[in-house]
């Protein structure tokens, strides 16, 4: 298997940096020991009041050099009065590498437009981020594949080719999402269909040519039975693990999966 991207998005979990810290501890000891000859690219993605902590941890521990720093949202500008907000330039200096953004808990329970997403995805690449954008209809119903292509036109708007393809693009219909009442994982053979509708958008809509598109992940009911199903694919790039990235022995099954 390929170098495969595992993000870890631990949304407002754990409750406290001590379980932070536990957390990754265990990552650390079970990375070393029973993932060797693994190839994958480990991205953990914590709420923005342990940024801190974690980039210490990472830069300070073995996992330096094995796993990445991701942010789970950033502030429209760089600079100014934003009450509440967290800027580019403030994520760079703790060593963000990566920024989702367009996640559908933010689109659907917090308002986030496509507009503002688009913003905010500018405002990454700008900061010489990574943006990890969601992207994934609310329902699988007749008319999904024109939703999800009108969602890509509306958060890809304005971006070159060149942006675009610096993105990494995680599938992730919001249906499938755990937290969700009723969710359930989307098969390998219909996420990739799917991802396929959204190439076709950046291909002929955005001009991408085929060999300059994104890599593709899949999110939404990861689990450890599940992810090496979506990770066997050679067009599925990575996971975008929510749920099972705080359960550690789970995660850890994720890792030695990939
Ligand atoms: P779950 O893995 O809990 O379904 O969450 C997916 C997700 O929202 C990751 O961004």
């Amino acid at each position: 298997m390929t170098n495969k991207y595992i993000v870890a998005n631990w949304k407002m979990s754990p409750t406290s940096i001590a379980e932070a810290e536990d957390l990754l501890a265990y990552i650390d000891e079970h990375l070393q020991n029973e993932t060797e000859n693994k190839e994958h690219s480990l991205i953990i993605c914590p709420p923005f009041v342990f940024l801190d902590d974690v980039s210490k941890i990472l830069s300070t521990s073995r996992l330096s050099g094995q796993a990445e720093l991701g942010a789970q949202d950033i502030a429209l500008a760089d600079f100014g009065a934003w009450t509440g907000e967290i800027s580019g330039p403030m994520l760079k200096r703790l060593n963000v590498k990566y920024v989702i953004v367009g996640h559908s808990e933010r689109r659907w329970k917090i308002g986030e437009s496509d507009e503002v997403v688009n913003k905010k995805l500018k405002t990454i690449l700008a900061n010489e981020l990574t943006p990890i954008v969601c992207v994934g209809e609310r329902e699988r119903n007749n008319n999904f594949q024109e939703f999800l292509k009108n969602q890509i036109k509306a958060t890809f708007a304005g971006l070159s080719a060149d942006d675009i393809s610096k993105c990494l693009i995680a599938y992730e219909p919001v249906w499938a999402i755990s937290s969700n009442p009723g969710a359930y994982p989307d098969t390998p053979e219909s996420a990739l269909e799917s991802i396929f509708v959204i190439q076709e958008v950046l291909t002929v809509n955005c001009k991408l040519e085929t060999r300059n598109l994104p890599p593709f992940l899949y999110g939404g009911s990861v689990n450890a039975t599940n992810a090496k199903d979506f990770l066997s694919l050679n067009e599925i790039a990575g996971v975008l693990v929510g749920g099972a990235s705080v359960r550690k022995e789970e995660f850890i099954q994720i890792l030695k999966n990939s």
